[in-house]
């Protein structure tokens, strides 16, 4: 038996979402992180890449000035920093100092990518566009980093890389308990 959902929370039925940590810069130079869950690769030639961000957040306004932004793929066991810097805003809050993350330069752009994490995806905004109440901020992808262990044969090996996925609320899950197959 199914039940009507709610049109207003459609968003959830693609849960879970991975979610990772968008890194930006301001005019000083200062870094600022941002956790995000709507985002997605959108061309493969060439290679862009989209992120959805409200204009409310204080990341938004320094991507459309800064034009830049690096796409960090966050392990699960980072769940406790994700979630304070997306419930954190880098207005009032230097979540880089709060976190303890590790900032480490970018091979293409300035906006420094986080050590921490596995993967990473240095973008040059190539598009802005509204869309409804968020704005899709379209990034070129211009260099790449991923931990050695991340890929074999091309494939996640998800018994090493456990991302960090949002279920909803203030919950979170990872892929260790979910089944695999392979054809
Ligand atoms: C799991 C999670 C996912 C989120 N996904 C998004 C998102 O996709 N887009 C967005 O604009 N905000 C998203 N947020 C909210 C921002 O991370 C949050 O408003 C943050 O404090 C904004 O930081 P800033 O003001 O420093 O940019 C998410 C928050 C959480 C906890």
């Amino acid at each position: 038996m199914k039940v009507d959902g709610s049109i207003e929370k459609f968003y959830q039925y693609s849960f879970p979402m991975q979610t990772v940590l968008v890194t930006c810069k301001d005019e000083h130079d200062k870094t600022n992180v941002i956790t995000i869950a709507w985002h997605t690769t959108i061309s493969k030639k060439p290679p862009l890449y989209g992120i959805s961000l409200a204009p409310s957040r204080y990341s938004h306004d320094l991507i459309k000035k800064g034009k830049e932004f690096v796409v960090n793929f966050v392990y699960y066991n980072m769940v406790e920093k994700a979630h304070f810097c997306g419930t954190h805003s880098g207005r009032s809050t230097d979540k880089i100092d709060k976190t303890r993350l590790t900032l480490s330069p970018a091979k293409k752009v300035k906006v420094p990518v986080i050590k921490e994490c596995y993967a990473h995806l240095e973008c040059r905004m190539v598009q802005n566009l509204t869309v409804g109440d968020h704005t899709l901020f379209i990034g070129e992808v211009v260099a790449v980093q991923a931990d050695e262990n991340a890929f074999k044969n091309d494939l996640l090996m998800t018994n090493k890389i456990q991302p960090l996925y949002y279920i909803g609320g203030n919950s979170y899950t990872t892929t260790d308990r979910l089944k695999k197959k392979e054809f």
